[in-house]
């Protein structure tokens, strides 16, 4: 892992890549972090960062694992080294509590030079380049933030704990549904203009605990500081990594060469 310096460039962006892995994966069941558990053979750290090397969006990629996860920090380091030459150098930082703790750790950590940030879930093992693509390309386009997102499948209902008499019924009530057709389900790589992601991030740091915990995505944030966050599509490829199930369909895929059955949406 060489640490070349970065060049400033007057015009174009400068983009980093944060790999976000730093998370327990509990609901994946195998007793270990999630970045660790096996997909095709490795570990789903190798390919969430092999997708993002091969992608050459980033001159370089900073990875927050685990504090004090000296495994993972190895796996990290010998993904590093099997990049192919001319690959972006790679950097394996702590990470914190929760996943914006561990964006936050990375920020702190940047190399002079980088102007744009994208940041991406170890999860989200199988991303497509043409995602990392088509959200570089709306930050080179001006965007100070861009997300990636799939039209939603389900109707998607807003609930609430029944009380009383209710309860004896069924657990949960509905409250509401939003139209479908305006919901998105959204991905990674979220990239932003790095000034934005620092403004987003430092407003958060003073988060309350129960704030923190309802931080799911980096869009959320910059979404309370007014600033726009434009949608480009991303790709049921890009599935987040999370129960047992998404284990298989992730399985499959690779066992397809990401194959013609499955047609990226
Ligand atoms: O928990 P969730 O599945 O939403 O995590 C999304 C991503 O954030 C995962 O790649 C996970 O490793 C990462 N994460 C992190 N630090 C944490 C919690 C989650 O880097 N403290």
């Amino acid at each position: 892992m060489s640490n070349v310096p970065i060049e400033p460039d007057s015009s174009r962006p400068v983009f980093a890549i944060v790999i976000v892995a730093a998370g327990s994966g509990e609901r994946l069941g195998y007793g270990m972090p999630k970045a660790k558990v096996p997909l095709g053979g490795e570990p789903m750290l190798v390919h969430a960062l092999r997708v993002a090397a091969a992608s050459g969006v980033a001159r370089k990629i900073y990875v927050a694992v685990p504090r004090g996860d000296e495994e993972l920090r190895r796996i990290c380091a010998g993904a590093a080294e099997a990049l192919p030459e001319g690959s972006p150098t790679v950097s394996c930082v702590d990470g914190g509590a929760t996943r914006s703790d561990s964006v936050r750790s990375v920020l702190g950590q940047l190399d002079a030079g980088i102007t744009a940030v994208l940041v991406h879930d170890a999860a989200r093992a199988l991303t497509p380049d043409s995602v990392f693509h088509r959200v570089a390309h709306a930050i080179r386009q001006g965007a100070k933030a861009v997300i990636p997102a799939i039209p939603v499948v389900d109707t998607v209902k807003t609930v609430a704990s029944s009380e009383s008499a209710d309860a004896a019924v069924a657990p949960e009530i509905v409250v509401g549904t939003t139209p479908r057709e305006r919901l998105r389900a959204v991905q990674t790589p979220q990239g932003f203009d790095l000034a934005t992601l620092r403004e987003a991030h430092h407003a958060a740091g003073l988060f309350t605990d129960a704030q923190a915990a309802a931080v799911t995505d980096d869009a959320m944030l910059v979404e309370s500081l007014g600033i726009p966050v434009h949608v480009v599509p991303g790709s049921a490829h890009s599935l987040k990594i999370t129960t047992p199930t998404d284990l298989l369909i992730a399985e499959a895929l690779l066992a397809g060469p990401r194959a013609p059955r499955w047609v990226e949406g």
